[in-house]
């Protein structure tokens, strides 16, 4: 049976990918890393970040908002002392990164193009910063003009990662295509909110925050088959997937390969589990190749 996939020019030895900011390389030891195609690292920005104001999770029916607000060491500590221990994990690594200014993103990729990775996620949609994030990811023309000068600065497979917040996705995805992206994902969260009755006040120590979990599912399934139909490079799908039959939905719908976030916080062994259940239905299916079941939903029935 055949599990790997290829989004352009990456291949992976299965669709499963770990979403950025649930994986650290201090948690790895948690994480059953041969059922992992690829982990996505928190998002690092050019300068170290110290994050929002707590609390910074708040669990809500069907979902969990966050508020990190992209804290983290920065990108020459993060080169430094983090890199060299992502990369001793033998699987492939993908650096997220996000700035304030549109130049911010090509100076990254620069520093980053000759340090092993094995490709870029352009966090284009954090809900919970006031500059860039999903500021960037709400403009089409941005997110093909940050694309360009990324893919311009360093020949790093580049993939854009989404907010649902834009206007138009589809739009957006076919921008960062333009751009020359070599894979989109989608979704980032939701921007939510959720307040304290008696205080009267946010439920978060920032007055909105992003909503991950089921609750968002049905809705970023429908975003992954519309970008999927309508724009010609690889889509990786993420946004409440919690079990192989969430997965499953997302690779008929179009996803080439998955993203696993809030589940990982959940449980972090679980990507073993969702590797067997894709297995057992490609067994039980007759199919012998995971690229036949990629975009193989039936319409015809549905007008
Ligand atoms: O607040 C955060 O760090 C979230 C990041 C993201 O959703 O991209």
């Amino acid at each position: 049976m055949n599990l790997s996939i290829s989004l352009g020019n990456l291949w992976l030895k299965n669709p499963i990918i770990i979403a950025s900011g649930v994986f650290s390389i201090d948690s790895a030891p948690y994480f059953p890393l041969p059922d992992i195609g690829a982990v996505i690292t928190k998002t690092i920005t050019p300068l170290p970040r110290e994050g929002n104001p707590s609390p910074r999770l708040w669990e809500t029916t069907g979902g969990l908002m966050n508020s990190i607000g992209l804290q983290n060491v920065g990108l020459k500590r993060f080169i430094d002392e983090e890199l060299p221990r992502y990369l001793e994990l033998s699987l492939p690594i993908i650096v997220s990164i996000s700035g304030e200014k549109e130049d911010d993103f090509p100076q990254m990729a620069e520093k980053l193009k000759d340090k092993g990775v094995s490709g870029l996620e352009l966090n284009l949609s954090c809900p919970n910063v006031e500059r860039g994030g999903m500021h960037f990811g709400k403009d089409a023309e941005v997110v093909k003009r940050i694309v360009r000068e990324v893919k311009r600065a360093s020949s790093l497979w580049v993939m854009p990662k989404l907010t649902p917040q834009a206007p138009d996705i589809v739009e957006t995805a076919q921008a960062g295509r333009e751009g020359g992206a070599d894979a989109v994902s989608l979704v980032n969260t939701f921007l939510a909110m959720a307040l304290d009755i008696k205080t009267r006040s946010s439920r978060l120590g920032t007055l909105m925050g992003g909503l991950s979990g089921p609750a968002i599912k049905p809705i970023a399934l429908r975003m992954v088959y519309e970008v999927a139909k309508a724009v010609r490079i690889p889509v990786v799908g993420c946004g409440g997937i919690m079990t192989a039959e969430d997965a499953l939905e997302f690779i008929i719908a179009g996803a080439s390969a998955v993203e696993l976030g809030t589940v990982c916080l959940l449980n972090p062994s679980v990507p073993s589990e969702i590797l067997k259940g894709i297995k057992e239905f490609l067994r039980e299916e007759h199919i012998g190749d995971i690229r036949q079941l990629i975009g193989s939903l039936k319409t015809s029935n549905n007008g």
